[in-house]
């Protein structure tokens, strides 16, 4: 080890301190803060810092941007709701390409998630449904299902390569998890686990923070560290050698996520997209959700923060709220736009500094957990790409179909907890159900009242109904049905399991039939 030119290269950039415990620390602990010393570029970080702080200040100065923004245009927007008669052609198109093998997924799977407060990867996490399927378990069954339709559609076998991201803190935790089961039926081959890089967090005048006497504070820089992980380990190359043509993309969290979404991907190829958003209406205006829009003509997310209350509130005729495009960080790729991205924009993405209240040492080396934020984390969103797209389109879906993120843990009440991700599914399976011909009864054999299905067109798709309208918040809880993914994707093909019988909940459905688990005193 070479400390003494370690020291030099720290001092130049203004890092020294990193070393100011170097003689309390045993041989393992030196060799060991050493390597990670060593292994930093701190020219790029400082950089990297002072480009982000400098677009902070420089954004909290000017002007909210409301008087720049547009809406998304009609001619650019489709919609799982007011495009009905189009929906057949955009699920033909995307079960097309999938069984022509063109489509992969892409698993954001890299954050700390720090709100939910487990020590694994949010996607090992179990919600309590009553099968006790993970996020992970879920999302390879929803592949694997849309693999087998798209093999019956067009009888060639098909695979959705499956690129997840993880990050130093999740990587080998989740390989294990996914070694553990098996890959959950999915080939080993066609899953493909690549990490995010790490950034240290840095205190407000830029000096590198320690989380303890030999410990550098890391964190992964953002969902958007995505596109120099993918240049970094080849990823792009991988999806061209396999012959991927589009990627869906998307965050671990979403219980309801509809991963490669025919209908979504057929609706982006078919308008010839290269760069494509699903998002959710916002209904309320003080909802804290970023909106996909147009700024100086150019497209983009802006978060609520950074509008007027007044333009939040703005109308369109139509009584919608005029920016109501919310974003749910589910898009669309293609391989052509990544290498793109990879090849020539990525340098330009900058990042966005976070206060956060980092746990540190003091200057005797004591831990210190901050009541208030201390420094900054920076992060670059997997959205900030969307400026570099020639042709930008924005899917519209139905929150309760297809929307329900975990991002806090139950005791802090309120919601994105795993009881309101829970009861999302719970519904919108039982309303499956019911689209499907199926009904409930209670203990007494009595029916329960049916849930009103959407009225968008003649022929409802099952699965569009307002079915949340009374199950807004935790308290409220569902009829108990789950069906697995292995037997519907998205509420197809259930009438043969359902039509016209009646169940008591709590009622599975999975590969090996109907089970009601009271009935059968489970
Ligand atoms: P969030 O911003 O909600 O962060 O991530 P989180 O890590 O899940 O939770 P908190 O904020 O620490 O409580 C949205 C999505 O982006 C991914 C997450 O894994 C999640 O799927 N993400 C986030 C990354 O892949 N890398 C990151 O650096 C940050």
């Amino acid at each position: 080890m070479d400390v003494s030119d370690l020291r030099l290269r720290l001092s130049r950039a203004g890092q020294e301190h990193l070393l100011q415990f170097w003689d309390e620390l045993d041989g393992a602990q030196q060799a060991e803060l050493y390597a990670e010393l060593q292994a930093m570029n701190f020219e790029e970080l400082n950089v990297f810092f002072q480009k982000a702080t400098a677009e902070s200040s420089q954004a909290s100065q000017q002007e909210k941007v409301d008087a720049r923004m547009e809406p998304v245009p009609r001619e650019v927007l489709g919609s799982a709701t007011r495009d009905h008669g189009q929906l057949q052609a955009w699920e033909s198109e995307g079960l097309f390409q999938i069984s022509q093998s063109k489509v992969a997924v892409l698993l954001l799977a890299g954050g700390q998630g720090t709100r939910l407060g487990v020590a694994y990867p949010k996607g090992m996490y179990d919600v309590g449904l009553p099968s006790h399927k993970t996020l992970f378990q879920i999302q390879a069954e929803r592949i694997l299902k849309l693999q087998r339709l798209a093999e019956g559609r067009h009888g060639t076998k098909c695979t959705i390569p499956w690129y997840i991201m993880t990050s130093g803190r999740t990587m080998g935790s989740t390989e294990e998890f996914f070694t553990k089961h098996k890959y959950f039926g999915l080939r080993k081959e066609s899953v493909v686990f690549f990490q995010q890089g790490m950034l240290p967090a840095m205190s407000f005048d830029g000096k590198v923070i320690l989380e303890d006497k030999s410990k550098v504070s890391m964190a992964p820089d953002g969902n958007g560290g995505l596109y120099r992980a993918l240049a970094a380990q080849g990823i792009v190359e991988d999806m061209e050698r396999r012959g991927v043509g589009s990627v869906h993309v998307y965050c671990v969290d979403n219980i309801l996520v509809r991963v490669a979404d025919p209908r979504f991907i057929g609706f982006c190829v078919q308008k010839g997209a290269d760069c494509g958003a699903k998002v959710v209406e916002k209904t309320n205006p003080t909802e804290p959700v970023g909106v996909v829009c147009r700024v100086d003509g150019v497209y983009q997310v802006v978060e609520y923060s950074e509008i007027s209350l007044a333009t939040a509130q703005k109308r369109s005729p139509d009584g919608r709220l005029l920016f109501n495009a919310g974003n749910i960080a589910n898009h669309f790729f293609t391989v052509p736009f990544l290498r793109d991205v990879v090849s020539v924009y990525e340098p330009q993405l900058q990042h966005h500094v976070a206060r956060k209240k980092i746990p540190c040492v003091d200057a005797q080396g004591r831990p210190v957990q901050p009541d208030k934020p201390n420094g900054v984390k920076m992060e670059k969103f997997v959205f900030d790409v969307f400026r570099f797209a020639k042709k930008f389109v924005v899917y519209e879906v139905l929150r309760e179909d297809e929307f329900s993120p975990l991002k806090n843990a139950d005791s802090q009440n309120g919601k994105d907890n795993p009881t309101t991700a829970r009861h999302a599914l719970l519904s919108l399976h039982h309303c499956w159900v019911l689209s499907a011909g199926g009904h409930f009864v209670d203990e007494n054999g009595s029916r329960l009242p049916a849930i009103p299905r959407s009225a968008a067109s003649g022929q409802p798709e099952a699965g569009t109904a307002d079915v949340n309208d009374n199950l807004k918040d935790a308290n409220d809880v569902p009829t108990q049905c789950e069906i697995s993914p292995l037997v519907s994707y998205a509420g197809e093909g259930l009438e043969r399991y359902v039509a016209n019988r009646e169940f008591h909940a709590p009622l599975i459905i999975d590969e090996n039939g109907v089970h009601e688990l009271v009935k059968n005193g489970v």
